[in-house]
């Protein structure tokens, strides 16, 4: 069942976070889907430009009907993940999307308020729910590179102004995470004191988490067993995550964890098939592999279990 993201950040504030995937293949949408039955949890399936881009918004729209059929059981939202002013505007009247994100992040504080305003205004005429972004991540996210010192923390006064001029459902902070496979050359380690300041400044306000992968180390060695070539490097950390749930985080953003495991296991599927050559072969490991991880995760989350509860709620 497709639901708006405000239904589950109300169940989920400081008991759970939902996660949101970042998908852009039938294998990926498979796998998700099939992992969220299995853990009996809500889902969030993050749509980004690249993944837009990649299969087609129209395609991706037909597998999100198709998979509202085959997996009746699952509670879930479509979301606009990074959109910039145009993409959430085609997203909110596309009707295909139960949730946009407007990421203006990088622009000045004032032109942010700006921008994300306008796309709340006209998503609210439409009644859906809109993330907004503020504090700059460090990593790479779809086309967007953005170095370390210019990544820059949420500060917790401004995000209270944000919250309050914008009239967005949710915010994305900056807290120490980043996108993409090398987020943290040592140990995890989010600035949760600056989460802590700032839900007590926005008690009961959604809270989301971007750059959330973990990078186990044993994907990259297996990937590098099978002839990659990745740096040894550390993701978010589980203990970590779990804070941050009692610290108001409502949604938490996972995409490189499911491109590393695509990785692992065509690198491996080849090494050891050299002579194959149907897609398919791999590709039903994947969704099997990624299903599994989803579970694993929602575990993590908490919200396996949840939709359950949920249910009655809708
Ligand atoms: O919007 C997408 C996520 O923030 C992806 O985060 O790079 O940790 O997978 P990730
Ligand atoms: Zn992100």
């Amino acid at each position: 069942m497709r639901v708006k993201t405000g239904v589950l950040y109300k169940q989920a504030y400081k008991k759970f976070a939902v996660g949101a995937y970042n998908i852009s293949s039938l294998e990926q949408l498979h796998g998700l889907f099939r992992g969220a039955h299995k853990s009996g949890a809500p889902i969030i399936v993050a749509l980004s430009k690249v993944a837009r881009d990649y299969a087609n918004p129209e395609i991706l729209a037909s597998m999100m009907d198709a998979a509202d059929k085959i997996y009746p059981d699952v509670i879930y939202a479509v979301h606009l993940d990074h959109g910039n002013e145009e993409l959430c505007y085609n997203a909110i009247t596309s009707g295909d999307y139960t949730s946009v994100m407007i990421d203006a992040s990088q622009a000045s504080f004032e032109e942010n308020i700006a921008i994300s305003k306008r796309v709340v205004d006209k998503a609210h005429e439409k009644g859906i729910p809109v993330e907004a972004e503020l504090g700059i991540l460090a990593g790479i996210e779809d086309d967007m590179a953005i170095d370390k010192k210019n990544a820059l923390l949420t500060d917790p006064d401004q995000a209270v102004e944000f919250v309050e001029r914008t009239g967005c459902d949710s915010l994305a902070l900056a807290i120490g995470t980043s996108h993409g496979a090398y987020k943290f050359s040592g140990k995890s380690k989010l600035h949760l004191e600056r989460l802590k300041e700032i839900q007590g400044k926005l008690p009961g306000f959604p809270i989301v988490l971007h750059g959330s992968s973990a990078i186990p180390e044993t994907e990259i060695l297996r990937i590098n067993a099978a002839g990659g070539k990745m740096k040894s490097t550390s993701g978010v950390d589980a203990g970590e995550l779990r804070e941050a749930i009692q610290l108001g985080v409502c949604k938490v953003n996972i995409g490189t964890d499911g491109r590393l495991i695509w990785t692992r296991v065509h690198r491996e599927f080849f090494k050891e098939k050299p002579d194959q050559f149907d897609f398919s072969m791999p590709g039903k490991i994947y969704m099997k592999e990624y299903a599994d991880f989803v579970e694993q995760k929602n575990e993590i989350l908490g919200s396996a279990g949840q939709a359950q509860n949920l249910q009655s709620k809708l």
